[in-house]
C-alpha cells in the first residue's frame, strides 16, 4: 500500500517496515532501535543473517555517534559524496545494534540524496535498509517493483523512479587503503581527486571470510536465463542498445549505448521485465566500455547471468 510521509514515519516509530525511495534503488526500511522491525527485514526479503545491512542518516553528525572516532579523510569523503550514492563501512560503537551489522566490528553508512527520504531521516533518525527486493532477485528501482515483490500489504513510501538506478558504492578500509567493497553508482575513477589514489575494487578471496558479506551471495537475477558472452542464439531474446542493430530480434532495450546514465536507470526495470513477460532465455549485449558507470553495468549484468 501506498503511503505518504506522515504515516510512513508513523510506521516506523511504531517499529515495522516501510520500503523508501532513495535515488539509487529503494530500500526496505525500519529504525535502528527497533529491533523487531530489523529481524522483519531480514524476515521477509529471505536475507541471509550474515548479510549486514546499511544505515542511513540525514546528516553526518549522525554518524560519530555511532563509529569510534573517525580519519579525517571519512570527512573529506562525506563533503565530497554526501548526500548520494556512496556507502562507508567504518568501524563501529555499541550503539549499532549487532544484528543490523551482522556481528562484525563495523557498519556501513550513508546519507541518501533523495528529498522525501530526507525528510523521513529527519523525523525519525537512522534507518537501516537493505535494497527493497527478494534476496537473490533484482533491486526495485519503482514502487510498483517493490509490490511485485512483497505484495500490496508492505507500506511503500511513493517516490516515483529512482534517479541512478543501481545501488550505491560501498568503500572501506582494508590494509591501510580504501577498497570498492561494492561497485555502485560512483565510478572508482571518482574518488581519486579525494584520495590521491583510485581504489581497488575487492576480489572474494578463496578460503577467507569476504570483507564484504553481500559477495557470497547471488544477485539481481530475474528467471529468466541470460548468456553474457558469444552471440544470440535461436529461441533468445536480445538484452541491449536502442542505436544497434539485432536482425529482428525481439529487444530489451537498455538505452543508448553512450549513456551509461540511462542504461544504468533502466537496468533493473528491463531485468524485471524479462520475468514480466515469462521470457525464458537472454543473450546480453555486453559490448561496451569497461569504464566509468560502465563498469558497474558489467558487474550487475555479469551478476544477473551468474558470471
Ligand atoms: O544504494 C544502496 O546502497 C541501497 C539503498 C537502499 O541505500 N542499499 C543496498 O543495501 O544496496 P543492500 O543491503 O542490498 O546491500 C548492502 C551491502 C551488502 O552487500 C552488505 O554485505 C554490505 O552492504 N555491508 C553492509 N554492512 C557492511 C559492513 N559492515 N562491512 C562490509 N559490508 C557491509
Ligand atoms: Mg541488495
Amino acid at each position: 500500500m501506498r503511503v505518504n510521509l506522515k504515516k510512513a514515519a508513523e510506521i516506523l516509530l511504531r517499529g515495522d517496515v516501510v520500503a523508501i525511495p532513495t535515488e539509487t534503488v529503494y530500500g526496505l526500511a525500519a529504525c535502528l532501535n527497533q529491533p523487531k522491525a530489523i529481524e522483519k527485514i531480514f524476515k521477509i526479503k529471505g536475507r541471509p543473517s550474515n548479510n549486514p545491512l546499511i544505515i542511513h542518516v540525514s546528516h553526518v553528525d549522525g554518524i560519530s555517534g555511532l563509529t569510534q572516532s573517525l580519519p579525517n579523510e571519512v570527512y573529506r569523503l562525506a563533503e565530497a559524496f554526501w548526500p548520494g550514492a556512496l556507502t562507508l563501512v567504518l568501524p563501529a560503537n555499541e550503539k549499532v545494534p549487532l544484528m543490523a551489522r551482522a556481528g562484525l566490528p563495523t557498519a556501513a553508512f550513508r546519507i541518501p540524496n533523495h528529498e522525501i527520504t530526507h525528510e523521513l531521516l529527519k523525523m525519525v533518525g537512522p534507518i537501516v535498509a537493505p535494497s527493497a527486493n527478494l534476496s537473490g532477485r533484482p533491486s526495485a528501482t519503482k514502487p510498483e517493483h517493490v509490490e511485485e515483490d512483497f505484495g500490496e500489504d508492505l507500506a511503500v513510501l511513493e517516490g516515483g523512479s529512482c534517479q541512478k538506478g543501481v545501488e550505491s558504492t560501498i568503500l572501506g578500509m582494508s590494509e591501510g587503503q580504501w577498497k570498492v567493497y561494492r561497485q555502485g553508482s560512483i565510478p572508482s575513477e571518482a574518488f581519486a581527486e579525494v584520495l590521491g589514489y583510485i581504489p581497488d575494487v575487492l576480489k572474494l578471496e578463496k578460503d577467507k571470510a569476504p570483507l564484504c558479506p553481500g559477495q557470497l551471495y547471488r544477485h539481481y537475477a530475474p528467471k529468466a536465463k541470460l548468456r553474457v558472452s558469444g552471440e544470440p542464439l535461436d529461441g533468445e531474446v536480445v538484452v541491449g542498445f536502442a542505436d544497434r542493430n539485432y536482425s529482428g530480434k525481439k529487444i530489451f532495450i537498455l538505452g543508448h549505448s553512450d549513456k551509461p546514465e540511462e542504461v544504468a536507470q533502466n537496468l533493473y526495470a528491463i531485468l524485471r521485465q524479462l520475468d514480466q513477460e515469462h521470457i525464458k532465455a537472454a543473450w546480453v549485449d555486453m559490448n561496451f566500455p569497461r569504464y566509468g558507470l560502465w563498469q558497474t553495468i558489467a558487474e550487475r549484468l555479469k551478476k544477473a547471468a551468474n558470471e
